[in-house]
């Protein structure tokens, strides 16, 4: 056992067993912990942004209900999966058979990514919801609440997870340094919490691809081996820019890209975090940010990407000589 948790991966080895461990929506967890302790809940629908802690909580709430006999009382469904509602209707039909075992009367079924469900998927789901609320309560998940039907919307409790704040961040790094005995130098831990975005999963898997490499995590370790560009070296990039020297700006700006391996849309996002901090007036630095959204769209709609690119650094030369 202790060998085989040696090697897992730290996002199932350092995820939250007790309510108590989860880092963050506090006012969720307080709710949802009481539906356990009186061993009745509703329906209960859990969005948010990826690695925010939605399947961790579904699964405590497993645990702490079914105790050692949880797996037999939880049914973890994949809405994404190819044949779709029809795999989870079959599934869901089997699994309700047979009662919970032990003193609660439900069992539980997590069903992820129920935003990738279509409509019509969707009003299947709610029937078959309804068909098995004696037996069993539903846990859905999904990035986007806006992409789930009002019928299923309100048979759940509704718990909106935000992203994970950086103190708490701030926390899980230095519980995996001290478990793992790394040495994560400040400026590193800023990088990996900058990197991280709020999503815990992203956060974890970035340190332990440094740790593949170095015990001693540094600042450009994290930012090459998560494909992110230097905060600084895109600052560069956009000073050039914007102090009339557009050749120098756009040939530095292939240069990270490459040198980093990242793409139009990852960039584009980095660009924007800077235009604050630029030297130039305010409108002009909200002109930019109008441009970036622009650009961003063009390139999810699949523009080229150079040609996208030099369009926008085009603009902030522009913002900054006149
Ligand atoms: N709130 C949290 N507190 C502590 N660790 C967390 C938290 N949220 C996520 N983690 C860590 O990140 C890992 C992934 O989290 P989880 O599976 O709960 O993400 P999710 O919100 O379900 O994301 P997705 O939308 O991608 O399914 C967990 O195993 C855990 O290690
Ligand atoms: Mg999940």
């Amino acid at each position: 056992m202790v060998e085989a948790k040696e090697h897992a991966i730290w996002t199932e080895k350092y995820r939250p067993q007790d309510f108590s461990e989860i880092k963050g929506q506090k006012e969720i967890v307080a709710r949802v912990k009481a539906f356990v302790e009186q061993k009745n809940m509703p329906h209960q629908m859990y969005s948010g942004p990826a690695g925010v802690g939605k399947s961790t909580l579904a699964i405590v709430v497993a645990k702490k209900l079914f105790g050692d006999s949880w797996r037999q009382n939880f049914l973890e469904l994949n809405a994404s999966d190819e044949r779709g509602i029809d795999i989870v209707r079959v599934k869901v039909k089997d699994f309700a058979r047979t009662k919970a075992l032990g003193d609660v009367p439900f069992k539980i079924i997590f069903l992820d990514e129920c935003d990738a469900l279509t409509r019509e998927a969707q009003q299947a789901l709610r029937r078959t919801m309804e068909n098995y609320t004696n037996t069993c309560r539903f846990i859905l998940s999904c990035n986007y609440s806006s992409k789930i039907i009002d019928p299923i919307q309100s048979r759940c409790a509704v718990f909106r997870f935000k992203p994970i704040e950086k103190e708490d961040l701030h926390l899980i790094v230095d519980r995996i340094a001290n478990e793992e005995t790394l040495n994560v130098s400040e400026k590193a831990k800023q990088a990996l919490i900058d990197v991280s975005e709020g999503d815990c999963r992203r956060l974890e898997n970035v340190m332990q691809s440094c740790t593949a490499i170095s015990k001693n995590i540094t600042e450009d370790l994290v930012y090459s081996l998560a494909s992110v560009a230097e905060p600084k070296e895109v600052k560069e990039i956009l000073d050039l820019a914007v102090s009339n020297k557009f050749v120098e700006a756009r040939s530095k700006l292939i240069d990270t890209m490459l040198n980093y391996g990242l793409s139009g849309i990852d960039i584009i996002k980095q660009i924007q975090k800077q235009i604050l901090d630029l030297d130039i007036d305010n409108r002009k630095k909200m002109e930019l940010m109008d441009k970036c959204g622009e650009i961003e769209f063009r390139l999810t709609e699949g523009s080229d990407e150079f040609v996208q690119l030099e369009c926008l650094l085009a603009s902030f030369t522009l913002a900054g000589s006149s």
